[in-house]
């Protein structure tokens, strides 16, 4: 949602925020724009375009190789439709300092007016223009930029990370955040700030973590940050542990492509180091958590809550809680039971999701214990939980969910076990066959990438449909969900995930001659194996072309039939969802959609 960018140093500065907007692209590409600071005095360099970061370079044409200072951003439009004149940067009335924002300014109408009656006149649509024209007043006052930052963040609500630059001063970048992520990435000569590390990745693997509310000073040689109220805080400093590579697209066609045949590696990565011995787990990560939680709640967005949805039967069958999944969006604006005795666990690949965020942040007012399951470290969610289970699946760039999903299911099936073994509501042969089917998966995800060539071409047949349904029972519903999520936010396709048993309660209407339906059928030692089998019978008998996914336990006679291995029922959708996830990403290059960066959407999304 919106990326931001600033470097001061002794390299050119344009050529080193290009990079990291390319980097920071796939968090929003409504627009695009930069601010450079070329000598002292001299005026900055204004330049922004709407659409991708393409228009910008291209208007750019690779001048202003001198500047050593600029700051630069990517936009999800939220106030103000995608054009130019929206883009980020915003100038202050003098035009001498510019300021990109990411986040919403909820009380941007009422400083607008406030500096319109003092004669200020606005160009764009924008809430993050009145913090430029505010910026500008406060600095004109002080003198001093962090001094007016400080001030101007004191007036504003929502949430915000602010970069700002001033020609007058052309090396020093001042930046802000709250309840919105910007990491410093510390350099020889150079510093950065950024939304998250990828945009310096290449150039530095130190990186600072900014708290909440805190204002930082980046010049070529320092980094100073401070408390609202002025006083020095020490940041926490931090090694990056992935590099560069990790997030290029390394022969891919896409970004997705490539994060789906990573995940064997990113569900190997997140088991790794959990089995002391073949039927023990550990997670020292617990630590902080006391034992005597009564019941779990799982609170996430998106794919992140799909993969809440799969765990909660781990949970359940294996440590016996009871677990509730709800949507985070959804449960601050309510008045949920809650106590001590609640373990709150939010699940979130970028750990900024803004609803997810002020869930846990409500979760915790209300006295719960809390636990993220989260990919990026150092990002704002695991920083505000009681503990914190990383997952690792490296950086994952395409807006479309794919590895981070499957390593959030791993993450709760590690923590079911654990708490079953904790609990003893396991024996420990039993513990030992799950470790054994945990640590088989790598490989099993690998066979079935290994074999998704029919299942790419049989998708191209299907690319005129209006509409596609998908059907699971048990664990095999959320995973429904899940390929139906990816089907509308790749394809643009009407798709919708049902329990298979609901069917006859209403969704059945919806089948007419050549429905594609993706049947997911557990294994068929499962008790709802032969209900799945009537499920597809009956949707077939009204016409409906069925695509099935199943392992080789059944036998069956569809002409349209993707195979997987067979795993325990509770692990399948780790299984399963991997040729739905193939299915979406061909549909959406079939119909030459943009696939990594999908209309209308954004990797990190922090707006409520
Ligand atoms: O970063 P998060 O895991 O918190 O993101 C949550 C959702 O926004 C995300 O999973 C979204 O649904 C994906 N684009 C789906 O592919």
């Amino acid at each position: 949602m919106c990326g931001i960018v600033g470097y001061t140093g002794s390299n050119p500065a344009l050529s080193r925020v290009i990079e990291g907007l390319r980097r920071l692209e796939y968090r929003g590409y409504d627009s695009a724009g930069v601010a450079l600071a070329l000598t002292k005095g001299e005026k900055l360099v204004v330049e922004k375009k709407a659409g991708k970061l393409a228009n910008l370079e291209g208007a750019l044409n690779g001048g202003h190789e001198n500047a050593t200072g600029g700051i630069g951003h990517t936009r999800w439009a939220t106030h103000g439709g995608p054009t130019d004149i929206n883009a980020h940067p915003h100038l202050d009335e003098s035009g001498k300092l510019a300021v990109i924002h990411n986040g919403i300014i909820e009380n941007y109408e009422e400083l607008k007016a406030e500096l319109e009656r003092r004669g200020h006149k606005f160009k764009s649509e924008t809430d993050t223009e009145s913090v430029a024209h505010l910026l500008g007043e406060e600095f004109k006052a002080s003198g001093d930029l962090a001094t007016a930052m400080r001030s101007v963040c004191a007036r504003l609500r929502g949430s915000f990370t602010l970069l700002a630059i001033q020609s007058d001063n052309p090396n020093l970048i001042v930046g802000a955040r709250r309840n919105s992520p910007l990491v410093v990435g510390v350099g020889s000569g150079e510093n950065f700030l950024a939304s998250d590390v990828s945009a310096f990745i290449s150039h530095t693997k130190k990186a600072l973590e900014l708290g909440q509310d805190q204002v930082v000073v980046v010049t070529p040689n320092e980094v100073v940050v401070t408390d609202l109220a002025g006083k020095t805080v020490t940041p926490k400093e931090y090694e990056i542990t992935w590099d560069a590579k990790a997030a290029e697209r390394g022969g891919f066609e896409h970004f997705m492509l490539k994060e789906i045949y990573e995940q064997p590696k990113a569900v190997a990565d997140t088991l790794l180091g959990r089995f002391p011995t073949p039927s023990t787990i550990e997670l020292k990560e617990l630590e902080n958590i006391s034992g005597n939680f009564q019941r779990i709640l799982i609170l996430a967005c998106g794919t992140a809550y799909h993969a809440g949805l799969i765990g909660k039967y781990a949970l359940e069958e294996w440590a016996k809680i009871p677990v509730e999944v709800e949507l985070a969006s959804e449960f601050r604006y309510r008045n949920p039971v809650i106590s001590e005795q609640t373990l709150v666990i939010t699940i979130s690949q970028s750990g900024e999701t803004m609803d997810t965020l002020m869930a846990l942040r409500h979760a915790k007012s209300l006295g719960a214990q809390t636990l993220s399951i989260c990919n990026t470290m150092g990002s704002t969610i695991p920083r505000e939980s009681d503990s914190v289970l990383y997952t690792h699946a490296g950086p994952e760039i395409a807006v479309a969910s794919t590895k981070a999903l499957l390593t959030q299911v791993i993450a709760l099936d590690l923590l079911a076990l654990y708490l079953a073994s904790k609990r003893s509501s396991i024996t420990s042969n039993r513990t030992k066959e799950i470790i054994d089917a945990l640590l088989q998966l790598p490989n099993k995800i690998e066979e079935i990438l290994e074999t998704v060539e029919p299942l790419r071409a049989m998708t191209r047949g299907y690319k005129n449909a209006t509409s596609v349904l998908f059907l699971g029972r048990h664990v095999g519903f959320p995973a429904a969900l899940e390929g139906a999520l990816k089907l509308k936010e790749l394809a643009y396709m009407h798709a919708e995930g049902f329990a298979g048993g609901e069917l006859k309660h209403g969704p059945i209407a919806l089948i007419e001659e050549g429905t594609p339906v993706i049947a997911i059928l557990p294994p068929a030692k499962s008790e709802i194996a032969e209900k799945m089998r009537s499920n597809v019978q009956e949707v077939r008998a009204r016409g409906a072309r069925v695509i099935a996914i199943a392992d080789q336990s059944h036998s069956l006679d569809l002409p349209e039939l993707i195979r997987i291995p067979e795993s325990e029922e509770i692990l399948q959708p780790i299984l399963s969802i991997v040729p739905l996830q193939v299915f979406a990403y061909e549909m959406a290059v079939a119909r030459g959609n943009d696939v990594d960066q999908p209309r209308n959407l954004a990797k990190s999304v922090t707006v409520e």
